[in-house]
Parts: structure tokens; sequence; C-alpha cells
């Protein structure tokens, strides 16, 4: 399928999803989120792909926020809405079953930064910024930047960052543990490649189950800890549990693909 504000290809079983607005530095408008929202459902679930990369057009920036000039004249339902749809599908990025690489190439910042955030891991060019610089604009974050700063980051630096709407660096953010690697930009999509290449030979349910038991830490009246036996619990009744253990028992390489 094309899109008119993102590009995609797959290569190797990676599915890139390009977020394509370089002349609005990757302004995340209505139109590309929903389009975000239509990769993870239908093209994401394709058995071809292994998993996501997703980065933007462009040396400048992934993402520099929400579109401002779509949003600047909402009435209090209009801006409530716009978050509720954005949640909405962030959740469909962070849910996802198959590992998703956000490949930061430069300004990440608010909606840029929430939806680098959603995404399960981050690799840094070393150019990149990042930040919740909405503040600025009389507003706060809102495709849940209050909640996964806070969560990847802590509290103390988080409110910081969110109050003050300051900009961090690369560095920082490799440090505060918000980016997982922070590489040259001409190593970003290489090393983000060599990351889903990694998880791909492991047991892609289990890495699906990962993601649901991990969440469930973050996600109100779930118990972690409930939700991890549960999971692994249904690991037992798959063929990857057989083939894995199987594999260890007869000293080989495990085959889950
Ligand atoms: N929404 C809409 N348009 C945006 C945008 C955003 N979040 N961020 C950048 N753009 C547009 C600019 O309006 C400009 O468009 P124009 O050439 O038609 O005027 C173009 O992208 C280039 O941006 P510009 O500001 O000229 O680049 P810069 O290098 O001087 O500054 C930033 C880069 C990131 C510091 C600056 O663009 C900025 O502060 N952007 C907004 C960041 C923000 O507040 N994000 C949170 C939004 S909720």
């Amino acid at each position: 399928m094309s899109y008119n504000n993102l590009l995609t290809n797959i290569e190797d079983g990676i599915l890139f999803v390009t977020i394509n607005r370089p002349s609005k530095l990757n302004a995340l408008n209505m139109e590309l989120l929903q389009e975000v929202g239509q990769i993870f459902a239908n093209d994401v679930p394709n058995p071809e792909v292994i998993g996501v990369i997703m980065t933007g057009s462009g040396e400048k920036a992934f993402a520099a926020g929400a579109d401002i000039s779509e949003f600047a004249k909402f009435s209090v339902e209009e801006g409530t809405k716009l978050s509720a749809d954005g949640h909405a599908i962030m959740r469909s990025v962070e849910l996802c079953p198959k590992p998703v690489v956000a490949a930061v190439n430069g300004f990440a910042l608010g909606g840029g930064c929430e939806l680098a955030m959603a995404c399960h891991m981050i690799i840094a060019s070393e150019n990149a910024k990042f930040g919740q610089p909405e503040v600025n604009l009389g507003v706060i974050p809102g495709y849940g930047g209050t909640q996964r700063l806070v969560q990847r980051i802590g509290r103390s630096k988080g409110i910081e960052l969110l109050m003050t709407g300051d900009l961090i660096s690369a560095e920082q953010a490799g440090r505060l543990g918000l980016a997982n690697y922070v590489v040259p930009a001409d190593e970003l999509i290489e090393k983000s490649k060599w990351l889903i290449r990694r998880i791909a030979k492991k047991s892609p349910r289990a890495v699906g189950e990962i993601v649901k038991a991990v969440d469930a830490l973050y996600t109100d009246g779930q118990d972690g800890f409930k939700a991890e036996i549960d999971a692994f619990g249904r690991c037992f009744g798959t063929d990857e549990f057989l083939e894995g253990t199987t594999a260890f028992m007869e000293k080989r390489k495990p085959s889950f693909r």
C-alpha cells in the first residue's frame, strides 16, 4: 500500500517506515498519524515482516512534533479528540508483537519524541535532539509524553524536561536510558537493522509475549507478575518452545522461522 506522508519498503524482512514531510521537519499531521495506525494494522502483520524500523526523511528530523499549524485553532473538544486519537495510534505501535525500533536521525520533539517512545527501542544518531517543548506553546504533551518519558527516564528528570521544555542531546538521551544506543549518523540504520536481526533469531511468540508482559507493568488494573505467569504458561503450548528446548538438548541452534 502507498501512503501520502510515509514511505514504506521491506528489506530483508524489515519494514522501514519513513516519515516523509522533510520540508516541515516531518511534523506529524493527523493524516500521517492515521497512516501510522494503518501500517501497524495492515502491513506489520504480514508474515514476511520480522520487525519495524521507523525513521525520518532528510537529515534534520525524525519528527519535530505534532503539526502545530493543524491544531493551533482547535477547541477544547477538538484538542481532546486529537489527543485520544493520537493515544490509540501510539498504543498500536507500543503493543506491536514484533520489535519496533525508532531510528532517530535529528529532532524528535513533542509528538516526534512521543512516537519514538511508543517504539520498543530507540537508536539515536549523534546529532539527535529529544524534548517535549509543548509548554512553550501553552499546552502539554498529548500523545503519551507525560507518561512514557517518566516511565523511561524516571520522575525527577522526566518532570524537569516536561516543565522546562528543554531539549537534550543524543548523548544525554543515551545516559538517561531514553536511547538504547547512540551512533554516528551514517551507522544509524545499520545499527537498527542489527538489533532487529538479532531479535528475529529468537522465538517470535516469546518476543510477542514479552511485549504484553512488560506492558502490564504500566497498565492500570493489570498485575504484571500475573501477566508474566500467564504469558510464561502460554509459551509451553507452542511449537517454538518445543523447538527451542529440543535444540538446546540436541546441542544445535534453534530454528524458529
Ligand atoms: N509543526 C508544524 N510545522 C513545523 C513544526 C511543527 N511541529 N516544526 C517545524 N515545522 C516547520 C516550520 O514551520 C518550517 O516551515 P516553513 O518553512 O513552511 O516555515 C519548517 O518546518 C522548518 O522549520 P524551521 O523552524 O524553519 O527550522 P529550524 O531549523 O529553524 O528550527 C525547530 C527547528 C525544531 C527548533 C523548530 O522548527 C521548532 O521549534 N519546531 C516546533 C517544535 C515543537 O514545538 N514541537 C512540539 C509540537 S506539539
